[in-house]
């Protein structure tokens, strides 16, 4: 039986993957299936608390288990700016907010608001502007006793050099913890494990994990727990 250590907290948990639109039936995406962020949610409504998940679009399974678990709220968003509105709409009562959705780091600057044709096109450049960082926009206005973890994926196999990036990150988004982990073509994204370290204050290593995704976000709410 999970402990119910987490009773009486309202948490906040992004996850899955935005898309942003080209034209009416394309888009920019990830290969992010949503499941880390999902069992970040599930074990934390496991543990008692009040969970509101802003999930933007993530696989089958992640998805229905998430919508299936009565301590779960399900906000749904597709791009990066709905999802900032959803979680900024419920960012100011949360204890924490975890940000485990890889958010598009950019859109395309003109939505075409019809099918862009090849016809008498070669080549083609897609205009990009930079979306807001929602979790160093939360880090910087947040109130009171809150704490605030990001997640960082990064194509970074040199472990030192991760921890590395990791922590210069967590400094930049003025975030509590920063989970990192490698990703790549068989790493991270679309698989039942996962490899993270969690970097606390000072850059200190909290903790170093392999293993399932539920076992790394019960890991995970143990560290927030020592923080908060
Ligand atoms: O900079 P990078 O995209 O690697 O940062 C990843 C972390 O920042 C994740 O926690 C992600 O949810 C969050 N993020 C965000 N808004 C963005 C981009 C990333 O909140 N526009």
């Amino acid at each position: 039986l999970a402990p119910k250590d987490l009773d009486g907290w309202r948490v906040v948990v992004s996850a899955g993957g935005t898309r942003e639109p080209i034209d009416p039936v394309r888009y920019l995406g990830n290969r992010s299936s949503g499941r880390q962020g999902v069992d970040v949610a599930r074990a934390a409504a496991d543990r008692g608390a009040t969970v509101t998940l802003v999930l933007a679009h993530a696989a089958a399974d992640p998805d229905a288990e998430a919508r299936r678990h009565p301590g779960i709220e399900v906000v749904d968003v597709g791009t990066a700016q709905e999802m900032q509105r959803a979680v900024q709409a419920v960012a100011a009562t949360a204890d924490a907010i975890v940000m485990a959705a890889a958010v598009s780091d950019y859109r395309v600057a003109a939505v075409s608001a019809s099918k862009i044709s090849k016809e008498g096109q070669a080549g083609r450049t897609l205009d990009l502007v930079q979306n807001p960082d929602i979790l160093a926009e939360l880090a910087a206005t947040r109130t009171g006793r809150q704490t605030i973890v990001g997640f960082a994926a990064e194509t970074e196999p040199d472990r030192n050099r991760l921890i590395e990036r990791g922590r210069a990150k967590r400094e930049r988004k003025g975030a509590d913890l920063l989970v990192v982990n490698e990703v790549g073509w068989a790493r991270g994204f679309e698989r039942p494990d996962n490899s993270v370290a969690v970097i606390g204050h000072e850059g200190a290593v909290l903790l170093e994990h392999h293993g399932s995704k539920r076992e790394i976000a019960d890991a995970l709410w143990d560290a927030v727990i020592a923080t908060h």
